[in-house]
């Protein structure tokens, strides 16, 4: 499926009236999951300001050890401090990089603004080198826009 088809179903998803944040947050997930096939794991972080530390939310693929990432540690903790995208090709040349198994190769990892702040973050990992490109930046900052409007 293509990103421009798969819009129109995210918002489907953050327009339903009827289930919680939460279960559309996971529902999100398991979208983009069942429809790109290199995105492998699929799932969002939030951030708590006072104690500068990532909390694991809703997410589909492997489970992970790392339900709470310190800012400024991993991918993930360095978009907490950035406020920007992150496209990592490939892990393996990372130093600063959380691995949470051998089978990631490369990993996304987009900011979720709300009102200017960064909340949190939608993360995501692929079993294959260098898959992402801009058209998946662009499309994540669209999903995070559309999940912004329900805070
Ligand atoms: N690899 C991430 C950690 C989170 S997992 O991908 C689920 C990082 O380096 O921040």
């Amino acid at each position: 499926m293509t990103f421009e088809e798969l819009k129109p179903k995210v918002t489907e998803i953050t327009s339903n009236s009827v289930i919680s944040r939460e279960e559309k947050l996971l529902k999100i997930c398991e979208l983009l999951s069942d429809s790109i096939d290199y995105y492998n794991w699929v799932g969002f972080y939030f951030a708590n300001h006072e104690t500068k530390t990532l909390h694991l939310g809703p997410y589909v693929g492997a489970l992970t050890d790392h339900t709470v990432i310190p800012f400024g540690k991993g991918i993930c903790g360095q978009v907490a401090v950035s406020n920007s995208n992150f496209v990592v090709p490939d892990v393996a040349a990372q130093d600063n990089y959380i691995a949470c198994s051998f089978t990631v190769k490369s990993e996304i990892v987009v900011p979720l603004f709300v009102n200017g702040e960064n909340i949190g973050q939608i993360d995501i990992d692929s079993h294959v080198i260098n898959p992402f490109n801009e058209d998946d930046e662009r499309f994540l900052e669209f999903v995070n826009s559309e999940i912004a409007k329900l805070y």
